[in-house]
This record gives C-alpha cells, sequence and structure tokens, in this order.
C-alpha cells in the first residue's frame, strides 16, 4: 500500500470511532468534514518520509502518529478559521466548518479531534519507551511554551517576533512530524528536529506569501487575510521578493541539515517539491 493510501485509512479509522451510535451524529458528521476530503496532507508524509529514511521498522507506529499529527492539524484549523480568530468562510475550497455546521460544534470537532491524536497515539503497541517519546513528541508541538496553542495565543500580545511566532504556530507540527517519523522508526530522534523546524518556517513563509500573492481558487481559503487582520507576516516584513528568498534559504538549510540516514532520497524530493508547489502560479518565475 502506498504511503498516501496508509494516512488516508488511518486517518478513516480514527475519524470512524465517532461514527458510531451514542455519539451526536452532527458532531461526528463535523469531525469527517474537518479531515476529509484531503489537504495537502504534509504532516503526515514528512513524517511517513523520515521514517522510511531512517528504516521504518514498525509502520503502525508510523501511521499513528502521521495520524495523530494530521488531526491536530485539522482541528488548529477548525479553531483558526472561527469568527474569534481568522473569521475565515472557506477553507480547502468550500465553507469552513462553522460555516457548515455551526460555531458550537466547530469548537467541539476541534477539541474532539484534539482528543482523538491521543487516543489514535495511545493505541500503538511497542515499547513503552517508543510510545512516551511519540506521546511527548506530539504533546509539545501543540501546547505551551511553544506548540500551536502558544503560537495562536502570540496573536493575543502587543508584541509579536515573527520569527518565534511562525515557529510556535507552524514550525512546531512541523518538528513533531520530522522527531516523530525517527521516533517511530525506534532511531535516535532529536537531530531530525532541526529539519522539521526550519520546514516548518518555510510553510508558514509560504503561506504568508500565497496570503498576499495567490487567489482563493488557487488555495482554497480567503487571501488577504494577515493584512486585513494586522497579523505579522514575512511578506509585510521581507516584501514578496524577500520572503520568497528566505523560505528557499529555509528549506535548503532543512536539507543541509539531515542526520545521516539509509535513504534520504525520498524526503529530499518531498521537500524540493513542497517548496514548488506552494509558490503561487504568478510568481513561478521567482520560484528556481
Ligand atoms: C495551512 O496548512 C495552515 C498553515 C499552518 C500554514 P496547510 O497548507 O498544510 O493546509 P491543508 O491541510 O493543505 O489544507
Ligand atoms: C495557521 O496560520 C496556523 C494554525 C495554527 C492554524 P494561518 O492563520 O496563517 O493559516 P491559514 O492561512 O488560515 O491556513
Ligand atoms: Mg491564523
Ligand atoms: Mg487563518
Amino acid at each position: 500500500m502506498d504511503v498516501t493510501a496508509r494516512i488516508e485509512r488511518a486517518l478513516d479509522e480514527a475519524v470512524a470511532t465517532a461514527e458510531v451510535p451514542g455519539c451526536p451524529p452532527r458532531l461526528a458528521a463535523a469531525m469527517r468534514y474537518a479531515v476529509f476530503p484531503r489537504g495537502a496532507r504534509v504532516r503526515p508524509r514528512l513524517c511517513h518520509a523520515v521514517a522510511a529514511a531512517c528504516g521504518e521498522d514498525h509502520p503502525g507506529a508510523t501511521e499513528a502518529a502521521g495520524a495523530a499529527l494530521e488531526l491536530l492539524h485539522c482541528a488548529s484549523l477548525v479553531h483558526d478559521d472561527l469568527p474569534c480568530f481568522d473569521a475565515a468562510e472557506t477553507r480547502r475550497g468550500r465553507p469552513s466548518v462553522h460555516k457548515a455546521f455551526g460555531e458550537p460544534l466547530a469548537v467541539l470537532a476541534g477539541d474532539a479531534l484534539i482528543v482523538l491524536a491521543f487516543q489514535t497515539l495511545a493505541r500503538i503497541k511497542c515499547a513503552p519507551e517508543r510510545l512516551a517519546m511519540l506521546t511527548l513528541t506530539v504533546a509539545r508541538s501543540v501546547g505551551v511554551p511553544t506548540g500551536i496553542v502558544a503560537g495562536q495565543a502570540w496573536e493575543c500580545e502587543s508584541q509579536i517576533d515573527l520569527v518565534h511566532y511562525h515557529r510556535c504556530k507552524t514550525g512546531a507540527l512541523f518538528a513533531a512530524a520530522t522527531v516523530a517519523g525517527a521516533a517511530s522508526a525506534g532511531v535516535d530522534a532529536e537531530p531530525w528536529r532541526i529539519v522539521g523546524e526550519k520546514l516548518g518556517e518555510a510553510y508558514q513563509v509560504a503561506d504568508d506569501i500565497r496570503d498576499a500573492a495567490s487567489d482563493e481558487e488557487e488555495i482554497g481559503k480567503p487571501i488577504g487575510r494577515d493584512l486585513a487582520l494586522g497579523r505579522p507576516s514575512a511578506v509585510i516584513e521581507l516584501g514578496l521578493d524577500g520572503a520568497i528568498h528566505r523560505m528557499h534559504g529555509l528549506v535548503h538549510g532543512a536539507i543541509d541539515s539531515m542526520p545521516p540516514c539509509r535513504n534520504g532520497s525520498e524526503l529530499r524530493s518531498l521537500m524540493l517539491s513542497e517548496a514548488k508547489r506552494l509558490v503561487p502560479k504568478k510568481l513561478a518565475q521567482f520560484a528556481a
């Protein structure tokens, strides 16, 4: 089975645990709507690519870790789109979860997906040390002091450091993807953190570029939100050219930081193809 099929199957199995008698059907439907159809699935793909590069020996652990990361990512998008955050009415080319199901169910679906991520991890059958490492790695990336929750909370402060904000709200989950990929393969995982941190920062810089210079049809979500909401953005701080330059510097920095591994070629091509995909079509001539 290829990696995409493994990722989709693990997510489907996780979400299906809500689709049983006794669970409010509209909550279960909102959870499925938040996870399917898929976005780029870049975090689980990264987790799988690192596990493969490290000589994956426990496919079930990689699959559960990848699913947990994607469930947390989807939850973060549901909450991020709410009127009290970015007030975004579309996501992945259709109404965002609160537009389709209402705010109470969007809050609850996001909460339930966060819990489901940890339920998914807890079901891995492996050595307790490996499970603890995976759980702590994933937890660190969503909570405080420097996970997604902290990243989003910086928007409530009067002074924000752009790089730190990006590292928390986006970089942390990418760092968890590389560390969990290596941990699920049972190798020394910490050296992989820097790779994920750089990639995650690159990804958020790319997201800022798309917010400024793409169109809603291309990215499936509203554009111009950073400027409208007064969010710190790489484009506002560095200009478009500067932001593109920074993104490429970070991606190449991530590739150069890869620890020695058995087979890194797939991972290297994933990083390069993402760097290409993320530059809006009309700026493609600057993407080389
Ligand atoms: C969007 O992430 C939010 C960011 C943290 C930049 P993605 O661009 O990975 O969103 P999907 O999953 O493909 O929709
Ligand atoms: C997303 O940041 C970070 C999250 C933790 C969800 P943005 O607010 O910039 O992402 P989009 O543009 O809504 O996907
Ligand atoms: Mg936001
Ligand atoms: Mg947003």
